[in-house]
C-alpha cells in the first residue's frame, strides 16, 4: 500500500511506473488537496528563539502542515531577549492562530504541543521534523527521529562532539532520509557567489581564510552564583537529559546554554559552525578537515563563574592543500575572507566586499522576506523530502564543520595548561596524532538513559 511515509521514502511515480531517484511527479488528482506531494507534515522539535524564527518562516512561506510542537518549556520568558515568551504553548498558539487566518471556514487543525519528543515521534502522521534544541540533544534527538521513520532537519553545530557524527551519518544512511543541517548560510545567494568564487579560482590560488566569530554578547553570573528554584513550566530534568547533573540556574538554560561546555561550545561553534562551513565550502572541501591546528590565543572567565567557554580566542588551521584557515573572536558575528594568489573576497553578517568591485559585479542582492536564508533552507529541506534528492547541506557536510569547531575547542581549553602547541589531526579516521588529552575531549560523557 503507498502509505505517505512509504511514498516519500522510497518511490516516485513516473510514467506510471516507480522509478528511484527520478524526480517527483505525482498527478494531484490522485490525492486532491492533500496531496502527499503538496504538504509535508512537520512536527518542530524545540520552540525557543531559534525555533520560533524557523516556525514562523515556516508558516510564513506555506511551506507545509506543522501538525506537533515539542518543548520541555511550557512557556516562558528569559530567552535570547528577557521579554521573549517562547516555548510549546505560545509555539502551538502561533500555529493555531496562522490555521485560523487561512482557513476562511470549516474545521481549524488543532497543533499538538508535547513536552517528550518521543511522543511526537511516535506519531504516524508526521513526515518530518525541525529539531532547534541545544547541542547536546542535536545526535541523540536526530538519531531517535531517523529510526522513527523521520526526514530530518537539525540546527548547527550539528553535533555535540566529534564522536556524535558517526552515529549520527550512519543512521542517515541506513534508513534512507532526508537530512538537512541548520546551516542556512548554504542557502543564502550571496554566500554561495562568495564562496563558489573562491573556489573556482576567481581569486586566484586560495592561500588563506580568515573567519571570525563574535564575542559573548551575554554575560553569567560569576563565582558564588547561587542557584534558583526550578519553575513550575520547565522540566528541568529533561532538559538537562544526557548532561550531568547540575544546579539550576536560568542562565544555564534558555538561549545562553552555549556559553556552557556541558551543552555546548561557545561561539566557535555557535558562529564558528556558520564561517567555518563556508572556509570549507569556499576551498572546495565538504568533507574532511585540517592536517594541523594550534590555539593561538584563549581567555576565560574566573573560575567558578557559570559560563566556562572561552570568551575570545584565537586558532590556526593548516589543510592539505596548503590553505591555512585563522579563526578568531572580533566584534563581527560572522565573517569569511578568502584570500587568493590575485585578490580577496569577503562575506558576512556586515555585507560583502572583494579587492576589486569587479569581482562582485555578479554578486545576487542578499534575499529577504519569505525567502530569506533560513526560509531558503527550510524550502530546500521540504523540496528535498518530496524529491528525495540531497539538500544543500547533508549530514557529512554539517559533520566536517563541527567536527573543526569540536578540534579547535580541544585545543582553546587545553590552552591554560599548555599555551600554543601544534597538535596533528588525522581527519579521515578523527583523531588527534599523538596527543591523548586533545583526544580525550573528543568523546563527551552522555548520562543514561540516553548513553
Ligand atoms: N542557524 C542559525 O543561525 C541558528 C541561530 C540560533 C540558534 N541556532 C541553533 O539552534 C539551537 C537552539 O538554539 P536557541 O538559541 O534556539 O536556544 P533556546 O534555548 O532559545 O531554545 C532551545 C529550546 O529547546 C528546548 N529544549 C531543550 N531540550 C529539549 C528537549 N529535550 N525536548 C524539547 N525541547 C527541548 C528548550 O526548552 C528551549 O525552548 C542551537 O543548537 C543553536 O546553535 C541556530
Amino acid at each position: 500500500m503507498l502509505t505517505r511515509r512509504t511514498f516519500f521514502q522510497s518511490s516516485i511515480v513516473a510514467g506510471g511506473s516507480l522509478v528511484a531517484g527520478a524526480p517527483l511527479v505525482l498527478p494531484a488528482r490522485l490525492f486532491g488537496a492533500q496531496a502527499p506531494s503538496e504538504r509535508v507534515r512537520v512536527g518542530f522539535i524545540g520552540t525557543g528563539n531559534q525555533g520560533m524564527g524557523l516556525l514562523k518562516r515556516f508558516l510564513a512561506a506555506e511551506l507545509g502542515e506543522v501538525v506537533a510542537v515539542c518543548d520541555v518549556n511550557e512557556g516562558s520568558f528569559g530567552y535570547k531577549e528577557l521579554d521573549h515568551f517562547y516555548g510549546r504553548l505560545p509555539a502551538k498558539q502561533l500555529v493555531e492562530a496562522d490555521a485560523k487566518k487561512r482557513i476562511k471556514s470549516g474545521v481549524v487543525p488543532t497543533c499538538e504541543a508535547y513536552a517528550d519528543f518521543r511522543k511526537l515521534l511516535d506519531r504516524q502522521d508526521i513526515d518530518a521534523v525541525v529539531i532547534v534544541v541545544p547541542d547536546h540533544w542535536h545526535r541523540i534527538i536526530s538519531v531517535l527521529a531517523l529510526e522513527a521513520g523521520k526526514d530530518v532537519y537539525c540546527e548547527k553545530p550539528l553535533t555535540f562532539s566529534v564522536a556524535d557524527g558517526r552515529p549520527l551519518i550512519d543512521a542517515v544512511r541506513k534508513h534512507k532520509k532526508v537530512f538537512q543541517t541548520g546551516s542556512h548560510e548554504r542557502s543564502n545567494p550571496v554566500s554561495q557567489f562568495v564562496c563558489e568564487a573562491a573556489k573556482s579560482g576567481k581569486i586566484g590560488t586560495l592561500q588563506k581564510i580568515v573567519t571570525k566569530v563574535g564575542y559573548n554578547n551575554k554575560v553569567g553570573p560569576g563565582p558564588g552564583w547561587q542557584p534558583m528554584p526550578v519553575p513550575a513550566t520547565f522540566d528541568y530534568r529533561a532538559w538537562l537529559g544526557p548532561a550531568p547533573e547540575a544546579a539550576y540556574h536560568v542562565d544555564r538554560c534558555l538561549y545562553r546554554f552555549r556559553f556552557h561546555y556541558d551543552y555546548s561550545g561557545g561561539q566557535i561553534t555557535n558562529f564558528g559552525a556558520h564561517c567555518n562551513d563556508m572556509a570549507h565550502w569556499g576551498m572546495g572541501l565538504d568533507v574532511g578537515g585540517p592536517t594541523e591546528i594550534e590555539c593561538l590565543d584563549a581567555k576565560f572567565l574566573p573560575a567558578g563563574s557559570l559560563f566556562n567557554t572561552a570568551t575570545e580566542t584565537r586558532f590556526r588551521c593548516k589543510y592539505a592543500n596548503g590553505v591555512e584557515l585563522i579563526c578568531e573572536s572580533g566584534p563581527e558575528m560572522v565573517q569569511t575572507r578568502f584570500e587568493g594568489t590575485t585578490g580577496w573576497l569577503q562575506t558576512g553578517y556586515k555585507g560583502t566586499t572583494a579587492s576589486d568591485p569587479a569581482l562582485l559585479k555578479d554578486c545576487p542582492p542578499a534575499a529577504k522576506g519569505t525567502s530569506d536564508p533560513h526560509s531558503a533552507h527550510l524550502a530546500n529541506f521540504v523540496e528535498c523530502v518530496k524529491t528525495r534528492k540531497e539538500p544543500r547541506a547533508p549530514v557529512e557536510v554539517g559533520n566536517s564543520s563541527a567536527v573543526l569547531c569540536h578540534i579547535a575547542n580541544a585545543m582553546i581549553r587545553l590552552f591554560p595548561e599548555t599555551g600554543p602547541v601544534v597538535a596533528k589531526w588525522d581527519a579521515q579516521n578523527e583523531k588527534f596524532i599523538d596527543n591523548d588529552d586533545a583526544n580525550r575531549m573528543l568523546v563527551r560523557e552522555v548520562r543514561n538513559p540516553w548513553g
